[in-house]
């Protein structure tokens, strides 16, 4: 496969970013006692200080219109077993529909926390920046929880993995 000869530049775009292994995550928020939420790999960490993560969310999504500037959302980072549940918060099912999957944890005021995730990251939208269909969101970390052990779900070239150590 070769851009310019061979295909169009997004198709080839589209191969190479499957590619890319990414972290599974869930991005969930709250508005007026609703929570939303939404698969994500595209989220990445910007700096330690302060301690601040990226998320790039497309702008169709009902997720993206709640995260307004000051708006706390919790980057909820997936386990190997939580593929299923990362189909569901990936398209099937809208707003709270999505929750009766996953052990959440509700509070009045900030966004579900997934209670079994590897980490849960509670930030605040910091920044915003708009570009082309995408919105590049900066969190600022307030929170952090952390399982023990590291058990990532991974998805890579349209498939969920996960992955092992590598052989010393
Ligand atoms: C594994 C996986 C990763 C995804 N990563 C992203 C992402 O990084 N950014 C994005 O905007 N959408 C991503 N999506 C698509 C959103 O999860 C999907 O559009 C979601 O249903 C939007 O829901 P909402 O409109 O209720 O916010 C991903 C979906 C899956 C299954």
């Amino acid at each position: 496969l070769s851009y310019p000869s061979g295909i169009d530049l997004q198709d080839a775009f589209r191969v190479a970013m499957r590619r890319f292994a990414a972290t599974v995550s869930i991005i969930s928020c709250q508005h007026a006692g609703q929570p939303f939420g939404m698969s994500a790999t595209a989220v990445t960490s910007v700096c330690i200080d302060p301690p601040a993560v990226l998320a790039c969310i497309n702008r169709s999504n009902a997720t993206n219109r709640m995260l307004a500037e000051g708006v706390q959302f919790c980057v909820n980072v997936l386990r190997s077993y939580h593929s299923e549940l990362s189909r569901h918060f990936g398209g099937s099912g809208r707003g709270f529909e999505r929750f009766r999957y996953g052990n959440w944890a509700f509070s009045p005021e900030g966004p579900p926390t997934l209670v079994d995730a590897q980490a849960n990251l509670l930030c605040s939208v910091d920044c915003r920046l708009e570009y082309g269909t995408h919105s590049i969101l900066v969190g600022r970390v307030l929170r952090i929880e952390c399982a023990q052990e590291v058990d990532v779900l991974v998805y890579q070239n349209g498939l969920y993995q996960t992955i092992s150590p590598a052989p010393s």
